[in-house]
């Protein structure tokens, strides 16, 4: 065991030693505050090197759902792990892939049955892209090869992703004008972005691929929510103009916005959708990129070309699939939409006292996703660094505070994260 006890005081020898050597996520290296060391994890707390204990308000970046080292988790991996950790997917199957992408169909609408795995979320995306190229290339089109991708969306980090988030809320500012050119619009949600939608479509639509969207609730971009008729509405014109329509349900997907995916809110169909995040229950990387019949029929063919040429290394990964079944088996035996509900009106009665707080701008809630929205934050690291001495993990982006706890939360816990939004808040 390497590593100072935490009554010995400061940091443990495996971060001192390490800290140089590693480039964090989204950060300034030069000017960032270090991240916190951690010791271990349990339900939904964050066990500090020092020995605090930290309440986690957004289940590792909206992945665990059942919290934290879940025993029937751990238990599927590590038989899984006994067996076979890993076997390469070109030429060989293995039971955990099939069975999760037979179960993955079967919890799809519709007829979105074909499942490809990946390894993140964004290569799921880069996936999504490249199915909805090539079904128009397969079919002798190559002029339909860009997409359609709305504001305040955020789809990741890989470049093809990159390209299709918002160019200013999706992070990637700096790259305005490098990137493959796509077009960005309002999503239409209200009479004058439905009429430019509409307008923007009679213009571009043959130079389009498909859409690409984050359905109920686009959340790095800003944690922002839409009605379910303008995805039905989306699903409209796609079939008036022949697009496919793509829903990225990483955010979405597995419960969060109260439904096990927010295209059945919506009752509609897309013709591709991503998920990962809580796939796996938050334990292990894994993502999916499902099509319907119309997708998969198009690489169906005796031309060697018309296939798919995609393969990550680590693809249906054993381990990882386990870890995905087994929290299948938990969305089934366990009542997570019912827990999802609960936290819904919890978030919305305990964040309500933030309305009309000074430099309060907006509070919302959809499902397991509760937000607070200020007119702006001055001083991001300090604020993540506040919740921290009020002894829970809260990462404010932009001008939002939000909330997406486990489903398992209890509710001292999630009063907890709310009572000490409420007073942070207050305090600005
Ligand atoms: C909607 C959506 N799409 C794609 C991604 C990218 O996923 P990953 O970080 O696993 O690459 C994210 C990550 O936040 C996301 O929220």
């Amino acid at each position: 065991m390497s590593g100072k006890k935490a009554d010995e005081g400061g940091t443990p020898t495996w971060y001192d030693a390490g800290l140089a050597h590693v480039w964090l996520p989204y950060a300034q290296m030069k000017t960032m505050r270090p991240p916190l060391p951690v010791a271990r994890t349990q339900g939904c707390r964050i066990v500090l090197a020092d020995g605090r204990e930290l309440i986690d308000g957004i289940a590792s970046w909206w992945t665990t759902c059942h919290g934290y080292n879940h025993p029937h988790i751990r238990a599927s991996i590590e038989r899984q792990l006994a067996l076979m950790p890993h076997v390469m997917f070109g030429g060989l199957a293995h039971e955990q892939a099939l069975t999760l992408a037979r179960r993955l169909a079967a919890l799809m609408p519709g007829d979105l049955t074909h499942v490809f795995f990946s390894d993140s979320g964004s290569v799921a995306v880069e996936v999504a892209m490249k199915m909805a190229v090539q079904f128009w290339l397969n079919q002798g089109v190559r002029t339909r090869k860009k997409f359609l991708a709305f504001t305040g969306g955020y789809h990741g980090d890989t470049t093809g992703a990159m390209a299709v988030c918002d160019p200013d809320a999706g992070m990637h500012a700096l790259f305005h004008g490098l990137l493959p050119a796509h077009h960005v619009v309002d999503l239409p949600r209200d009479e004058d972005s439905t009429a430019a939608f509409a307008r923007f479509l009679e213009r571009h639509a043959e130079e389009l691929a498909g859409i690409i969207v984050e359905p109920l609730a686009q959340g790095a971009g800003g944690m922002r929510f839409h009605d379910p008729l303008v995805l039905q509405h989306l699903r409209a014109a796609a079939d008036r103009y022949e697009l496919l329509l793509i829903f990225d349900e990483i955010f979405t997907g597995f419960g969060r916005t109260g439904s096990l995916f927010a295209c059945e809110a919506a009752g509609v169909v897309p013709d591709i959708v991503t998920l990962s995040k809580a796939l796996t229950g938050g334990t292990l990387p894994l993502a999916a990129t499902i099509a319907g019949k119309k997708v998969f029929d198009a690489f169906w063919s005796d031309d060697p070309m018309h296939a798919l040429m995609h393969g990550p290394t680590f693809m249906a990964n054993a381990l990882a699939c386990a870890a995905a079944n087994a929290s299948l088996d938990l969305f089934e035996r366990e009542p997570r939409l019912r827990q999802v509900a609960n936290i819904a009106s919890a978030l919305e009665r305990r964040l309500a006292p933030c309305r009309g707080l000074p430099g309060v701008k907006d509070v919302r809630v959809k499902g397991a996703i509760g937000v607070v929205e200020l007119d702006r934050i001055d001083d991001l690291d300090g604020l993540r660094a506040r919740f921290v001495q009020e002894g829970v993990f809260i990462r404010p982006f932009g001008t939002v505070i939000y909330l997406t706890p486990a489903f398992t939360i209890g509710t001292e816990e999630l009063a907890r994260l709310t009572g000490v939004v409420v007073k942070v808040v207050g305090d600005m």
